[in-house]
């Protein structure tokens, strides 16, 4: 009998919206000498990083970043005390239904977190990040969540937003998404078709984030799967370090805290991203250099 030709992909939402846990787990064995490796409970803030890896080549890294990456160069994050949304509900600041409704609370909003933005630095572990991209090159690739600019101030290239960024602005009227560093509230006629149709080019929930086809390659064909500082609670990025695993990859998380992911990770530190991620890429870089 002919096998069956229809592939079976684990397909996470396309547009973004909350997690709603579920909570599936399941075990791997393999990849011992990896960093991390023995390191399974969840909260080991120090595994032990584990002899050479032998047979592992090439070796793909796919790293998913979200605010807490951000954080220590003085970003808010979303949802941890102190929080961006703190004073300010997500339907009113985060839909196209509150930007239709009310465009200049919107605008003024993050024209707020681009000045913001750009008022900070990146930290050690985005330069961490780009240190691991000069060293293994096009074999890492940086998904981030964030809207702000700090992985390619650091250094990284192989870079994808797909939440959108704060330094470029979309055009409802034709689509372009010009590189915007300026305040939006004052409806700046768009340098492509001249009308005054700029919005933030920021994916809100309900919208579809960007190089989906791209970042879903990159995570089914990848060997490790790294997610840091994101607290795993909007998809579709919440999926792919399932996706990830369900595919062979070796899933790792660096965040603050532990987090309730669909399954979990086979690798879980806790403690700040500034230092375990400098302290990750050297375990890395030290198996495969
Ligand atoms: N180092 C490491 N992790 C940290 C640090 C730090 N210094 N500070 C906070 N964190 C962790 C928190 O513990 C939390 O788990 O970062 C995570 C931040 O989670 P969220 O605030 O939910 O941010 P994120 O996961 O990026 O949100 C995803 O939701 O609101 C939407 O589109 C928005 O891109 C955003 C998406």
């Amino acid at each position: 009998m002919p096998e069956d030709p229809t592939p079976i992909v684990l397909h996470p939402p396309d547009v973004l919206i909350p997690v709603s846990k579920g909570g599936v787990s399941r075990g791997r064995a393999g990849w011992a000498g990896w960093p991390g490796a023995g390191a399974e409970q969840v909260g080991e803030a120090d595994a032990p990083t584990g002899a050479a890896r032998a047979t592992m080549e090439p070796m793909r890294i796919v790293v998913l970043t979200g605010a807490g990456i951000s954080a220590e160069s003085g970003v808010p994050t979303f949802r941890d005390a102190g929080g961006l949304w703190e004073g300010h509900r997500v339907e009113d600041v985060a839909t196209p239904e509150a930007f239709e409704r009310d465009p200049d609370t919107v605008q003024a909003f993050y024209d707020a977190r681009r000045r913001a933005a750009a008022s900070v630095e990146p930290n050690d572990a985005h330069r961490a990040l780009a240190r691991l991209e000069g060293a293994l090159g096009d074999d890492v690739l940086v998904v981030t969540q964030n809207v702000d600019d700090l992985h390619e101030r650091a250094g990284s290239r192989n870079l994808v937003h797909m939440h959108g960024e704060l330094n470029r602005a979309l055009c409802t009227e034709c689509g372009a998404r010009p590189e915007w560093r300026d305040d939006l509230i004052h409806r700046p006629p768009c340098p492509a078709c001249g009308a005054r149709a700029l919005r933030p080019d920021v994916v809100w929930f309900g919208e579809m984030p960007y190089d989906l086809d791209r970042i879903e390659r990159a995570v089914v064909a990848c060997d490790v799967f790294v997610s840091i500082g994101t607290s795993g609670s909007v998809y579709p990025a919440a999926g792919y370090a399932a996706l990830a695993s369900a595919f062979g990859a070796r899933t790792v998380e660096l965040n603050l805290e532990a987090t309730d992911g669909l399954v979990p990770f086979d690798v879980a530190r806790t403690g700040p991203a500034s230092v375990l991620v400098p302290a990750w890429v050297d375990e890395v870089l030290a198996v495969t250099e």
